[in-house]
């Protein structure tokens, strides 16, 4: 594939703030005359926004670490057919809140599935399309907690303890500074104006 757009990810914990975040790159982006389209992982085509539903849902049986690392790639294998490659292909910028970094957080490190299996799924899923930038909110877990809680749609993994979103943090900050080139780490506890002047900064210093 000739990529000509970019692909742009918003990660980070509970309650970093993305979704707002994402609004403003996108219009900042449009700003600079380029054609965006917003999305979101998991989800973000009707199949993949279908299998959202089900790893984010409440299951009497419980969901173990496998069947949701495949859900989710199984979403973004759907994800990347219907609506990131095609973008990218016609020259759009793909703004996205979530991507594999995520996989590598949670079900890698948090739930201790292990790298290895991440990076498997990542060739067979992605090929060699990797984010030209992640843009990472990082916040105190007990903080951003408070704030998806303060939101009140809580999920499966709001509901998880400190101790799981600290290994979440700690491989989210441990990747971005294995790659500083492709990723930057905004300071998400301070007011959000603040934090939308630093996006917009690393947005007009690396893109
Ligand atoms: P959201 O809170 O950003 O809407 O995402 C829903 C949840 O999905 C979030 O709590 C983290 C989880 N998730 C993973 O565990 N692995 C992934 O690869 C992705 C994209 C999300």
């Amino acid at each position: 594939m000739i990529k000509r757009g970019r692909l742009i990810v918003l990660e980070g914990g509970e309650g970093a703030g993305k979704s707002t975040h994402a609004r403003g790159i996108r219009a900042w982006l449009e700003q600079q005359g380029r054609e965006v389209v917003q999305t979101r992982e998991p989800g973000g085509s009707p199949l993949a926004e279908a299998i959202r539903g089900v790893v984010l849902g409440d299951w009497l049986e419980g969901i173990d670490a496998t069947t949701e690392l495949l859900l989710i790639f199984a979403a973004r294998a759907a994800h990347l057919h219907a609506l990131i490659r095609p973008a990218l292909e016609q020259g759009k910028d793909v703004v996205c809140d979530r991507f594999v970094d995520a996989s590598y957080a949670y079900q890698g490190a948090a739930r201790g599935l292990g790298s290895d299996t991440i990076a498997a799924l990542e060739r067979l899923t992605l090929g060699e399309l990797r984010p030209d930038l992640v843009l990472l909110l990082d916040i105190d877990p007990q903080e951003g907690l408070k704030r998806a809680k303060r939101r009140g749609d809580e999920n499966r993994f709001e509901a998880e303890t400190l101790e799981f979103m600290g290994k979440v943090r700690a491989e989210y900050l441990r990747r971005a500074r294995a790659e500083p080139a492709r990723y930057a780490v905004i300071d998400a506890a301070r007011p959000q104006a603040q934090v939308a002047a630093d996006l917009r900064r690393e947005l007009e210093a690396r893109l």
